[in-house]
């Protein structure tokens, strides 16, 4: 269950007697919700300046809406690769993703004295790690949420560190080929360990040639995306991701099987700021349905809110879901055509076509086309290459 906004509020609140927040240099959100009460407001009253680091677009977002003048980075290293004196910390999901990121926090500890402030609610695995370290302390309890503090000596405990899966390259990822496709992957990503079968019953689906222009939305590792540029070499694709481990998987993944110059791979929430501007023939999404450990489907909806926004007339969107759940019901007012296109007893893959009557009736129908507004970061190569993808270059 997640705890309750009263319960966030008495946690955090509590966090502040226990814990140095004024020497806190580096707070890190992974997968907490944007929705308030924001872990922000109590650690600020309570006198915390450091940078906040999160590893999704949507937390930045909401931080940057509601607390702009606080110092905010987009990684998902938990200091962005800053030493640091002490460092609260979100508890990853996943055991693997969470002791690679409770390692990385305690090498970027400066000293003996420098702490590691871990928190997480029960569900979210932070039980077994106050059991797993050696020089842990639980330092807060309340409700479902925990803190724990360890310091730079603190360490998985041999015979848990023995059973660690993960053998990543020089460059943190591991990799694993499939369909003639290398792809890179990391703990924290959607099925890190082989490719989901719904996003291979997707990619098997699709038979007629996609068009131009493509967009992956939800693109995890970048499998989906750069299996269907590699199919067709005349295909140009966006893949984009709201958590920066899988884009930076994606990226990775696109150079690895020599397609960097077709794939341009984009952290982005829904369809925002970056998305909005392009115009495409095909999206193809496996889209999400939790965050972090909790069933949500909040991005789906707003992503299949705007979907038809980003597609040329006539354009498709093809979706792969569980077959419990009911996209028709979803696609079917703002998209024309609708169909089970092919399925097995877990998934069903949908193909919906953007039709004017259903674009317009749904109010969507005066979406803009335009310059490409905001750099992605600061990198001018990247606005000058989305500009020539606004022109339809
Ligand atoms: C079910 S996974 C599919 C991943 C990948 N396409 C695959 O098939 O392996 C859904 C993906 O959507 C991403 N996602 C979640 N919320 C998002 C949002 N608001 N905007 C964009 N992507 C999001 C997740 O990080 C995850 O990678």
């Amino acid at each position: 269950m997640h705890p309750d906004s009263r319960s966030i509020s008495r946690f955090f609140q509590g966090l502040a007697e226990v814990c140095p927040v004024g020497q806190l240099e580096h707070f890190h959100l992974i997968h907490w919700p944007t929705e308030p009460p924001s872990p922000l407001d109590p650690l600020r009253e309570a006198g915390f300046r450091g940078r906040v680091v999160v590893a999704r677009a949507s937390l930045a977002d909401a931080i940057r809406r509601e607390h702009p003048g606080v110092e905010l980075v987009l990684d998902d290293h938990p200091t962005a690769g800053a030493m640091a004196g002490h460092i609260l910390m979100e508890l990853p999901q996943g055991r693997l993703a969470s002791s690679l990121a409770i390692d990385a926090a305690l090498a970027a500890l400066r000293d003996e004295e420098s702490r590691l402030w871990l928190f997480g609610n029960r569900e979210s695995g932070i039980l077994a790690v106050a059991k797993g370290y050696t020089g842990v302390e639980t330092a807060l309890c309340k409700g479902h949420l925990r803190l724990l503090s360890l310091s730079k000596a603190s360490r998985l405990h041999p015979e848990k560190s023995a059973t660690r899966s993960f053998r990543p390259d020089a460059d943190g990822f591991a990799s694993l080929t499939v369909s003639g496709l290398r792809v890179a992957l990391r703990p924290g990503i959607f099925s890190w360990q082989a490719i989901d079968p719904a996003t291979l019953l997707l990619l098997e689906a699709i038979r007629e040639h996609p068009g131009r222009r493509l967009l992956d939305w939800g693109c995890g590792s970048g499998f989906l995306g750069a299996a269907l540029a590699a199919r067709y070499p005349d295909l140009r694709v966006v893949l984009s991701d709201d958590l920066v481990t899988a884009t930076n998987c994606a990226r990775r993944t696109v150079e690895w099987n020599g397609l960097a110059e077709r794939c341009e791979v984009i952290t982005e929430d829904g369809i925002g700021r970056n998305l909005e501007r392009l115009r495409f023939d095909v999206i193809v999404t496996n889209p999400p349905a939790h965050r972090g450990v909790r069933s949500n489907h909040d991005a789906t909806l707003a992503f299949l809110a705007s979907a038809a926004g980003v597609l040329h007339p006539g354009g498709v969107l093809w979706l792969v879901g569980n077959r419990g759940l009911d996209y028709g019901a979803l696609l079917r007012p703002r998209f024309g055509q609708v169909e089970e296109r092919d399925g097995d007893d877990a998934f069903t893959v949908w193909r919906g076509v953007k039709t004017r009557e259903k674009h317009v009736a749904s109010g969507r129908g005066r979406a803009r086309d335009g310059q490409w507004l905001e750099p992605h970061g600061d990198d001018p190569a990247f606005r000058e290459r989305m500009n020539a993808w606004g022109r339809g270059s």
